[in-house]
């Protein structure tokens, strides 16, 4: 599979709907695509193809278990692929589809249990995004597919992050742009009571708490009741840039000072700052990465700063934190995964 040569098709500015039916050939006939939708780059590829759902897998460097969102374009089209379809969730997909929600259902036994990872349920959602909606479309097969980045990495919110992780092993990859929201899909499991959170994402659980009153947050990743947040629910080394990172848990004064105290005892290292409030303050870091000023802006820049500590030439980074509500949940439950190290100075 390596050593393809791999396009980029340009779709930032016009949208070209024969490049999408050239992209959903390649998918019927068996092959990968990698497709911009609403959250981040997808590595996608026909759900009901087990040879083709293989190769997401071995080009993503991905543990077989670890099961695939399947994108469909609209609600109809679920129908076949899960045993059980609950109606008193139907008001719930029309009101958030196409977004980034993905929800879980019981499978049917057309979905081949490689795209689920063994398991009797599988994921489902509609992206927010036309050129997605369109591949789907005209793929007439529901599209697999796990976030486009080699396994363990930040996941890639535009092309060129996509070509830098996948270059020579797929053939095409389309270019939609910079991605609208920027950390993945929330994760919702509703085939058990509660419906509970299995991954903060892109819509938050405030907005869900609106449709589901009962909601829940699974332990591991409420920030409420999580027990080690060190190790929130980890099974897979996940978002790492190679640049050893450092969280730090405090309110904004004193997390300021603490790194900037660090840069001076650390002396001679250089070090980078990712910064979520403030970029003026760390006046003596190497590198000062401002990911945002607002947690929507933070959330859509994350991936791209993490993947940017690594171009940059430093020993080790320090990462600001923010408060775990609304779109923060989704961004401090990506960087507790992201760091090598957590300091609590609040605790
Ligand atoms: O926004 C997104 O969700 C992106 C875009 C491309 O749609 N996709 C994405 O896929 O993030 P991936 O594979 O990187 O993450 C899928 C997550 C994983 O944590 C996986 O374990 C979980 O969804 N998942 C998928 N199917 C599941 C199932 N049947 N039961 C429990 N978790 C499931
Ligand atoms: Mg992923």
């Amino acid at each position: 599979m390596n050593n393809l040569q791999t396009i980029i098709e340009d779709l930032k500015h016009s949208y070209d709907k024969n490049k999408i039916q050239q992209a959903a050939k390649i998918i019927k006939s068996g092959d990968v695509v990698a497709f911009p939708t609403e959250t981040v780059y997808g590595l996608g590829a026909d759900a009901l193809n087990p040879h083709a759902v293989k190769k997401i897998f071995a080009v993503k460097g991905r543990p077989s278990d670890n099961p695939l969102i399947l994108h469909v374009s609209n609600i109809k089209q679920i129908y076949p692929l899960v045993s059980y379809f609950p109606e008193e969730y139907k008001q719930l997909m029309t009101a958030l589809w196409p977004g980034p929600l993905t929800l879980l259902f019981k499978k049917s036994e057309k979905v081949p249990t490689i795209t689920t990872g063994g398991l009797n349920t599988v994921a489902i959602r509609i992206p927010n995004n036309p050129i997605a909606l369109k591949l789907i479309e005209e793929a007439q097969t529901p599209i697999a597919a796990p976030s486009a980045n080699l396994s363990g990495k930040p996941s890639a919110t535009n092309a060129k992050r996509v070509y830098e992780d996948f270059q020579g092993k797929i053939p095409l990859i389309l270019d939609g742009g910079k991605t609208k929201i920027g950390v993945e899909s929330t994760v919702l499991n509703i085939v058990i009571d509660p419906p509970t959170i299995l991954r903060p994402g892109g819509i938050t659980y405030e907005t869900l708490k609106q449709y589901l009153p009962n909601i829940t947050i699974l332990k591991s990743v409420d920030p409420k009741i999580r027990t080690s947040p060190t190790s929130p629910g980890l099974k897979y080394k996940h978002y790492s840039p190679n640049t050893r990172l450092i969280l730090v848990h405090g309110d904004k004064a004193t997390q300021e000072t603490f790194i900037n105290r660090e840069i001076i005892r650390l002396d001679k290292a250089k070090i980078a700052v990712l910064c979520l409030h403030n970029e003026h303050v760390h006046k003596r870091a190497e590198s000062v990465i401002l990911v945002g000023e607002d947690k929507k802006e933070i959330q859509k820049n994350l991936f791209e700063c993490l993947r940017k500590l690594d171009d940059e030439d430093c020993t080790m980074a320090y990462v600001e934190s923010v408060e775990e509500e609304k779109e923060g949940l989704a961004i401090m439950n990506r960087l507790y995964k992201a760091s090598y190290e957590i300091v609590y100075l609040d605790s």
